[in-house]
């Protein structure tokens, strides 16, 4: 059985090592805001405000009416896009956005086709199960 003092040790120990532990979380391992592309990152609130996610998935994600747009980017390219923005498509609307919101989306969607492809079909199944891409 452990003294009372013992205990006392036990529990200054214990907070000692929480308060300090908590203290080096949040203080030498702060939490990184270096945004690497800022434009990207704008891009994305401009396909959010402009709800391109109503029909068009990233990853698999989002509306059916219009294709995957994960990969549009190194399919289409830059041009590609530009034009169904500003010219719609028979059940797309045109969008009326400025040159710059243009071009934080078209950095958005970039950045999102270097992230992965995401398109099953082009994985590669290895032998122990694990996909490569
Ligand atoms: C109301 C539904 C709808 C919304 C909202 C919408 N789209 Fe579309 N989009 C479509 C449909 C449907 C197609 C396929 C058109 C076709 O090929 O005839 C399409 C096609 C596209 C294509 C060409 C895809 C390809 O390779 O064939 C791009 C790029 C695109 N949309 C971008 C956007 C962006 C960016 C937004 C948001 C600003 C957006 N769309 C919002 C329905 C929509």
């Amino acid at each position: 059985m452990a003294t009372d003092g013992q205990k006392r040790m036990i529990a200054v120990f214990l907070t000692a090592s929480f308060l300090l532990y908590s203290f080096y979380l949040y203080y030498a391992m702060p939490f990184k805001r270096d945004i690497k592309n800022q434009e990207a990152s704008e891009g994305k609130l401009v396909w959010q405000r402009y709800n391109c996610n109503a029909c068009h998935q990233i990853f698999g994600l989002g509306g059916y009416l219009g294709p995957d747009l994960t990969n549009e980017y190194s399919l289409r390219g830059h041009d590609v896009i530009i034009a169904f923005i500003k010219s719609g498509a028979p059940s797309m609307p045109v969008f009326h956005m400025t040159e710059k919101e243009m071009n934080q989306l078209v950095a958005f969607l970039k950045d999102v086709d270097r992230s992965g492809r995401a398109d099953p079909r082009t994985f590669t199944i290895k032998s122990n199960g694990t996909i490569e891409q």
